[in-house]
């Protein structure tokens, strides 16, 4: 007779402790290999390396706060005792008549992050490749090493992803390609043409996630492209979040679309509740304020020309800026004033930015575009290092 894990004697033999089995005294619990092998995510900076509290400048938040409607939301009373929709259908609803969507064509996350996890953990595993762009979101290295895949990164043109270096590098193990349009750390923007390139040109059963985290940036009237893209393919899901113009990354509320059997499998696999209540009900209110969304678009295009403006005017001590349509901007020092130094004067003057040296960008600064004041003080800062008048 064979005896198994679950078989009820052996369950009382354990009980009895009678099996025997006794851990070693050394022994501990073994993580699988690729785990040991993961950096835990590294967030932006909020204090000096003292411990001072800095304005941040540095994970990309709105300067602007949130809605007026959601902070509403937010102070309206709920019963904590209870669990929030878990399909937040209202949600979804509303989300899907702002954009023209299928709401069965849409799945809300703990964060857009919680929804990539799900979507890259579906479909690779250990032997498989996950596909990005070289300077592309820190984030998707991590999603790939976490289910045990290999993470490649594509060489990047200027910086910005290459649909050609992409679609070069794609084999048969690859199962997920993520391209974050608007790029981070870098900005860059690849145009609908673009992505359906790169789309076009991938096998049907390789999954393309375009990441929009930053998609309310962009000139609104390219703004439907991927979410065309995923309701035309059985291949595409867009990743959206309200973590950046709607201005609730405390909330932790994104959410993607596509089509119905990845909808199916990101499903099985996020979090039984996974958007509080808090979350819902704020994310809801903020999108009947597209109004905010506007002024956040136009604060943050208003001050990223002036700030790339200022940068240009530095050009001759070798500080640069990549063209970007995100709210950062990524600043190269490669001239005398490094780029450790402008991140001790910027912390000096109480602001904290994200150096990258961790992504191949040692030379590099991202910046986030804050309030107006802030971003003349920083431009003051710049000048001031390179002994310019302010
Ligand atoms: C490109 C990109 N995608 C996704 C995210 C994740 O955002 P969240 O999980 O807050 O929705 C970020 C956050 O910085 C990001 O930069």
């Amino acid at each position: 007779m064979s005896i198994t894990a679950t078989s009820p004697a052996v369950f009382a033999l354990y009980s009895r402790g009678q099996t025997g089995y006794r851990a070693h005294p050394m022994s501990r619990p073994t993580p699988k290999p690729w785990i040991e092998q993961i950096h835990a995510y590294v967030p932006g900076k909020s204090r000096s390396a003292s411990g001072r509290p800095l304005t941040k400048l540095s994970a990309n938040e709105n300067p602007l706060g949130s809605s007026p409607a959601a902070l509403a939301a937010l102070v309206e009373g709920h019963n904590p005792a209870d669990y929030p929709d878990p399909d937040a259908r209202a949600l979804r609803e509303t989300i899907a008549a702002v954009h023209g969507l299928d709401p069965m064509r849409i799945v809300c996350g703990t964060g857009s992050g919680e929804l990539l996890h799900c979507a890259v953990q579906a479909l690779a595993g250990p032997g498989d490749e996950v596909l990005a762009s070289r300077y592309s979101f820190s984030l998707y290295p991590l999603l790939a090493q976490k289910v045990g895949a290999t993470a490649v990164l594509a060489a990047d043109d200027a910086y910005a992803a290459s649909v050609d270096n992409l679609l070069a590098a794609v084999t048969p193990a690859t199962k997920v390609v993520l391209l974050d349009n608007p790029n981070n750390p870098v900005g860059s923007f690849l145009p609908p043409s673009e992505v359906a390139r790169l789309h076009a040109g991938l096998p049907a059963e390789v999954l393309l996630i375009v990441d929009e985290a930053y998609g309310e940036y962009v000139d609104p009237a390219l703004q439907r492209a991927a979410f065309e893209l995923a309701a035309a393919h059985e291949n595409v899901l867009v990743s959206r979040t309200f973590s950046k113009a709607y201005g609730l990354a405390s909330e932790r509320v994104g959410w993607v679309t596509g089509a119905p059997h990845l909808i199916d499998l990101v499903n099985r696999l996020r979090g039984a509740f996974n958007v509080s209540v808090s979350g819902q009900k704020a994310a809801l209110a903020a999108l009947g304020d597209q109004a905010f969304v506007a002024a956040s678009r136009e604060h943050n295009a208003r001050e990223r020309a002036r700030l790339a403006d200022a940068i240009a005017a530095l050009g001759n001590h070798g500080i640069s800026a990549t063209p970007s349509e995100a709210n950062f901007l990524l600043v190269h020092f490669e001239g005398a004033v490094i780029a450790t130094q402008a991140v001790e004067a910027l912390s000096d003057a109480g602001y904290a930015v994200r150096h990258l040296p961790g992504q191949g960008l040692p030379n590099a600064l991202r910046i986030t575009i804050g309030k107006s004041d802030d971003m003349t003080r920083v431009i003051a800062c710049l000048r001031a290092l390179c002994g310019e008048a302010a």
